[in-house]
């Protein structure tokens, strides 16, 4: 983030934190229709045309270094294994044998020459090609050129590693590019997977996302938590292309002149000043955020297992600290994180009860929950509006406050 962005951000800080109302000529927000959480034909039309098109978080490069280490993704919409070839690249296919479809991988990680079908022991190399046919000659006309293993899109921002499901989709960093223009820093620093942890949840999976998309929430449920810290009177918004979002939260006087912002970890190399200042939280359409700090975070991913069941994967990153272990102060890190998760994982299944029994009549959102209404309105346009029953819509109402 350069000066005048940060600059930029400091003035909007001013702006939030002095407002009475919202800006002049902000719209009155239609309620967000409950059957959007319940709707079974929609929550397919959000599997199909959002999570199977867009660009999704796979892993962090240095989880798998060496030639030949593969992960099994673990995320429900299709078996993908990504793999390190014997060119270094990473590369992602689908875990399904070309002969019956059985799996090639069956471990969730490990290191190999050749990936071999547990079958009938067809076998594939790094790069995806068909290698070894057992008893080849009983195939009439088979042609192992046409049979190697369906690729995966996979392409890296930095170290971090997405793919998608959609060969047609548009390069990773075209999809990014509002948040590459604004957080370039975190790409390519010197960083490494600190933790991972999942956890699922009875709700719908927007239910569990728009926990995240707002402050509103911190002087209530976690007041003695996140509140204390956070200043949320001077948030900063900002609705992005693509369905991305921003939400910079300045810490509180409170916190910068008592806290030690880092809790005695090494600061990110190349991050700057706002990173200690404030809490600036990405969110990456359509499943992850990321409230960025200075010396680690997490991106919280959230996977949609069923309308109403969402797996959480918390995966935190953090400055290498190289073939030590791991350091004693990230344990009170993630200790201190997980309480406050504690707090927004509470409400999130009482929620799907009471939208799945209509035991209110919708979701009215104000000007602080507008990033809500964005990501929403976003997959609406994915989708296209014309698949969608117009009482369940959300109208394009915010497209004059999206920034490039
Ligand atoms: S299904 Fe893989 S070799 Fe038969
Ligand atoms: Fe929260």
């Amino acid at each position: 983030m350069d000066a005048s962005q940060v600059t930029e951000i400091r003035r909007r800080i001013a702006y939030e934190t002095a407002r009475t109302e919202p800006p002049d000529g902000f719209p009155k927000l239609s309620d967000i229709p409950l059957g959007r959480y319940t709707d079974p034909d929609l929550y397919q039309l959000e599997l199909d045309r959002v999570f199977k098109r867009s660009w999704l978080f796979a892993l962090h490069a240095t989880e798998l270094t060496e030639v030949g280490s593969y992960r099994l993704l673990d995320i429900p919409l299709a078996p993908v294994l990504v793999v390190r070839g014997a060119d270094g690249e990473l590369r992602a296919f689908m875990n399904a044998c070309r002969h019956r479809g059985a799996p090639v991988v069956r471990e969730a990680e490990g290191v190999t020459r050749l990936l071999v079908c547990r079958y009938h022991s067809w076998s594939y190399d790094l790069e995806g090609r068909l290698v070894r046919v057992p008893d080849e000659r009983d195939f009439v006309g088979l042609c192992k050129e046409d049979r190697g293993l369906v690729e995966v899109r996979c392409e890296q921002w930095g170290g971090f590693v997405f793919i998608n499901l959609d060969t047609c989709a548009p390069p990773l960093v075209h999809w990014l590019a509002p948040l590459i223009r604004r957080i370039p820093e975190i790409a390519d620093a010197p960083l490494r997977v600190v933790s991972r942890k999942s956890c699922d949840v009875g709700c719908n999976w927007k239910i569990m996302a728009e926990g995240f998309l707002e402050v509103y929430h911190a002087k209530t449920i976690h007041r003695s938590t996140v509140a204390e810290t956070l200043d949320g009177a001077g948030a900063v918004m900002e609705l992005l292309t693509n369905g991305h979002t921003a939400m910079i939260t300045p810490y509180s006087e409170k916190a910068l002149s008592g806290r030690d912002s880092v809790a005695g970890l090494p600061r990110i190399p190349g991050i700057g000043e706002l990173f200690w200042t404030t809490n600036p939280a990405y969110g990456i359409f359509p499943n992850l955020i990321t409230p960025l700090e200075a010396a680690g975070f997490p991106f919280l991913l959230f996977w949609p297992l069923a309308i109403d069941r969402t797996r959480l994967d918390v995966v935190w990153f953090g400055v290498d600290w190289g073939t030590d272990a791991r350091p004693e102060r990230w344990d009170k890190r993630l200790a201190g994180f997980d309480v406050v998760m504690d707090e927004d994982m509470a409400n999130l299944e009482p929620i799907q009860r009471s939208v799945k029994a209509a035991a209110h009549t919708g979701i009215p959102l104000n000007y602080q929950e507008r990033r809500i209404w964005h990501v929403h309105a976003a997959l609406d346009s994915m989708i296209g509006r014309s698949s969608i029953p117009e009482a369940l819509q959300v109208p394009d109402l915010l497209a004059h406050y999206v920034e490039a």
